[in-house]
């Protein structure tokens, strides 16, 4: 393995040139694209004399400097770069370049998806496109001529407005595309294919119509319809919560098969992985209809936070997407459940998020160091990310916040800038310190707060004392104490909010834990009180704090915050999985019943938080809040409790399950909730293992109308293992073999199944007509499944589930890096692990750190991990 090396955040410093304007004129071929780039060129550094291009997989023909062309003498091709000599203040700069899209497998710059071209240039694919300053913080206003056979490529798309078009010979045609906006490199687009166009419009707050298009493979159009309307609704929540306006007369989204990721925000032109767009009752879940709208908000979003204010350069990455998760949250909230949009960011958190800090991985949500930059688009940056945004909300409120948002796009529209300046304008706005708050962009790991109570009966005087500590990460030894938010209540016997009042005052209920160790008296409080700590989920962060079974049993009944009783409950299962596992249980207790009935049977619960409420946390996330639990036996014990409660609670939920099950399908929030609930009490039902379970299961698998319930039975007898699932397995791949997105539901199915041969399973499928190792939804389906979905089997003592990942990375090495690199995550946690596992996962990893031609975003994750 040879070192590669790694960019530093601190070595940043401004370019030696800008480019002001770029002109692209594309002469699209499958195998020989030409590419012919016109930048107006601007020295900035006084004396610069070299321009030092990057580029990747290009092959050059031409430079020429103000019209004159420079001999192979004059400039110089070095490793991914092209150095040009320009002693010159401002110059005209021509190159010319041929690619080869229709062999880029790695999905990065100019490629082909089905029969269309297709771009991604986020982070640093442009340069796979022709030699630029491939940078965020050189915004240029971009000019595109694409050309391209008429019959094959009816549609020719970029940003901006299309601004001329026309027939040329040989059966080809053109179009022109003009952004009116400057934007980095990443932002840039180009699509040319056929498609069917779903076509809408918006108009603004300010009366401007946007025209909205909406481009399908054919025959799709009538799975285009829920895209388009989450993307009204985006544009007038924009509008209504941040005040924030579309700029261009037009707004595109094209889905295609072949996608890295879930969607890009190009400007004007959002490319989208088609399972991010594409939806019918038949086909997809609530689930993905869930996704899709946030989906869509999240890059509609990206245009003020992204793209009109972009980042200086990619370590502050999670200035646009930290805030626009946030953004995209905040969205699905207002749209739909507050509390089961927070429970499920709240997940992520715990079951990724905090992995990756414990992991070889491990950085800020503003990383340091860097090899390679796609390696970064993580839960820390993101996920985490947005709840540092969070916070700083939770601190300012909404009306500063707002107030935080005007002054960071009155200052800072159409720059390059940088997490400091976010947080500079949210504090100047607001006059709130956030001096401290700072650290939780530069310091990475999981806070855990520990909690200390002593109450006085005799003074009625309750003391909280918190302790923060974040244990070191591979990444920083040293840790300092951060600002962190503590959303509290006391709740008293009953359940009920205790006032807050300290020093006689009434107490804000967010208190700022701000050092090592610091404690908060209340006064008049009368009785012995439970603390309900961090509600909401107000840091991100791990809480120590032991409350009985009957404590939390009152928090998860009695708590008027939903979150917290969803909280309680997790807790609650989560110790009944630990004790099983230590040994220290057998039968789940009375009390853990006698809380989960009265949740089961309350009607004025929303039945969407009744079933969140009756989940188990994942084996990840309790792996992750409990060292050292063996593998096996974490996941036999996590099935037992499932078991148990499908056992002891059978009746109750064959009742909540007969409540909903005749009901015909409704796409809103109000059947989605119902049926997330008749179908978790479907599972537990199948897990609890009696017969009429799986008599259940097939009639529900039989007479469904639509995609969430069909799943759902077949999720349920594939994770009870009844004997009937091998039927039901093959009566859906009969009937969806031709649809590849609803065969990667299959491919889950089959990957996460438990059971001790899945591995051969999996292998046959691989064999499939519709599987294909090019494409990355197939892969993460079925290969991404395996590894982080189904814990027990991938960490097999034998070590066949790590064989088996890494035969797949390495052929997955040579045709898509950024795919292998996404999916090879649950090779790198070997740390928590006992030893034979470890040793069975090193070894592994040094195969893949033995491979000749290790991609950099592989060796990036096979270095750390080994190092
Ligand atoms: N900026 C995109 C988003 O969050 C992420 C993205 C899409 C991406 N495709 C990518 C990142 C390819 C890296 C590589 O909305
Ligand atoms: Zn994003």
């Amino acid at each position: 393995m040879q070192a590669m090396q790694a960019k530093q955040r601190l070595d940043y410093q401004p370019s030696d040139y800008t480019i002001d304007t770029l002109s692209l004129v594309f002469e699209l071929d499958d195998h020989h694209t030409r590419v012919t780039a016109r930048s107006s060129v601007r020295r900035q550094r006084p004396g610069a004399d070299t321009l030092v291009l990057d580029g990747e997989a290009l092959t050059l023909q031409s430079v020429a400097i103000d019209g004159k062309s420079l001999g192979q003498e004059q400039y110089r091709l070095a490793e991914g770069q092209l150095h040009i000599p320009a002693d010159l203040d401002a110059f005209e700069l021509e190159l010319v370049t041929e690619i080869d899209p229709a062999n880029n497998t790695t999905l990065e710059g100019l490629y082909q998806s089905g029969g269309a071209f297709c771009t991604q240039c986020e982070a640093e694919g442009f340069r796979r496109i022709t030699y630029f300053l491939d940078r965020p913080d050189v915004l240029a206003r971009y000019h595109t001529r694409i050309e391209a056979d008429k019959a094959r490529f009816p549609f020719l798309l970029s940003n901006g407005n299309k601004v001329a078009e026309g027939e040329l010979e040989g059966g080809r045609h053109f179009a022109e595309w003009q952004d009116p906006f400057p934007k980095p490199s990443y932002l840039f687009a180009l699509v040319a294919g056929d498609f069917d166009c779903l076509r809408d419009t918006f108009v603004t707050r300010s009366g401007r119509e946007v025209a909205l298009e909406l481009f399908v493979d054919k025959g799709n159009l009538g799975r285009a319809e829920h895209a388009m309307a989450s993307l009204k609704h985006s544009m007038a929540w924009d509008e209504q919560r941040f005040n924030l306006e579309y700029d261009l007369d037009i707004y595109m989204i094209v889905a295609v098969d072949f996608f890295n990721m879930g969607a890009m925000e190009n400007k004007g032109l959002n490319i989208f992985n088609s399972k991010a767009v594409l939806a019918d009752p038949t086909t997809a879940t609530d689930d993905e209809y869930h996704r899709i709208e946030s989906i869509i908000g999240h890059e509609y979003f990206h245009n003020w936070t992204g793209n009109r204010v972009t980042c200086r350069d990619w370590f502050q990455l999670s200035l646009k997407e930290g805030l626009t998760v946030f953004r995209d949250q905040e969205f699905s909230a207002d749209m739909g459940s507050p509390v089961v949009n927070r429970i499920l960011a709240v997940k992520t958190i715990r079951s990724h998020q905090f992995a990756e800090d414990a992991g070889p991985m491990a950085h800020p949500i503003r990383p340091d160091s860097v090899i390679e930059m796609n390696n970064f688009y993580t839960v820390t940056v993101y996920d985490k990310g947005a709840e540092v945004i969070r916070m700083m909300h939770t601190l300012l409120g909404e009306q500063r916040f707002q107030q935080g948002m005007a002054l960071y796009f009155e200052r800072h529209d159409g720059q390059a800038v940088t997490c400091d300046d976010f947080v500079a304008a949210m504090e100047d706005a607001s006059g709130v310190d956030l001096g401290q708050f700072r650290l939780w962009y530069s310091q990475s790991g999981t806070p855990v707060v520990s909690v200390q109570e002593q109450y006085d009966p005799a003074s009625q005087r309750y003391r909280l004392t918190l302790s923060q500590h974040t244990p070191a990460t591979a990444d920083q030894a040293d840790k300092q104490p951060l600002h962190i938010p503590v959303k509290l209540q006391l709740l008293d016997g009953e359940g009920n909010n205790v006032p807050l009042v300290i020093n006689g005052e009434p107490a804000n209920n967010v208190l700022n834990l701000q050092q090592a160790e610091q404690s908060w008296e209340f006064e008049q409080v009368s009785e012995p009180v439970v603390a309900s700590l961090f509600e909401d989920f107000s840091a991100p962060v791990k809480l120590e704090q032991s409350l009985s079974d009957a404590q939390l049993a009152l928090l998860m009944t009695s708590a008027d915050n939903d979150f917290v009783r969803w909280d309680a409950a997790q807790r609650l299962l989560a110790k009944q999985v630990v004790a099983l596992v230590n040994g220290e249980l057998e039968q789940l207790p009375l009390t853990v019943l006698d809380a989960l009935r009265p949740v089961l049977l309350e009607p004025g619960l929303d039945p969407a938080l009744v079933a969140e409420m009756l989940a188990l946390p994942p084996e990840q996330a309790l792996a992750q809040e409990v060292a050292g639990l063996d593998v096996e036996e974490l996941h036999l014990a996590r099935r037992a409790v499932m078991s148990q409660i499908g056992l002891a609670l059978e009746d109750e939920l064959q009742a909540r399950y007969q409540q909903y099950a005749n009901q015909a399908y409704r796409n809103d929030g109000k059947a989605i909730g119902e049926r997330a609930l008749k179908n978790r009490c479907l599972f537990l039902l199948a897990l609890g293992g009696k017969a009429d379970a799986q008599a259940l299961c097939q009639r529900q698998f039989d007479a469904a109308d639509n995609m969430t319930d069909t799943l759902a039975a077949l999720n349920a007898v594939n994770q009870g293992r009844l004997p009937v699932a091998a039927q039901l397995m093959a009566q859906f791949e009969q009937r969806w073999q031709d649809s590849a997105l609803v065969m990667d539901k299959w491919f889950s199915q089959l990957a996460m199944a438990p059971r001790s041969d899945v591995l051969d399973a999996i292998r046959a499928a691989m064999g499939h007509s519709a599987f294909d190792m090019a494409n990355p939804n197939r892969v993460r389906a079925l290969v991404g499944a395996f590894a982080s979905g189904n814990r027990n089997a991938f960490h097999a003592i034998d070590g066949s589930g790590y064989r088996f990942l890494t035969d797949c990375l390495i052929e997955l090495n040579g045709i898509n890096p950024q795919c292998a690199a996404r999916i090879m995550t649950p090779l790198m946690g070997w740390r928590e692990l006992d030893e034979t596992r470890q040793g069975l996962m090193k070894a592994q990893l040094q195969r893949l750190a033995d491979l000749p031609d290790l991609s950099r975003d592989l060796y990036e994750k096979v270095s750390k991990s080994l190092g």
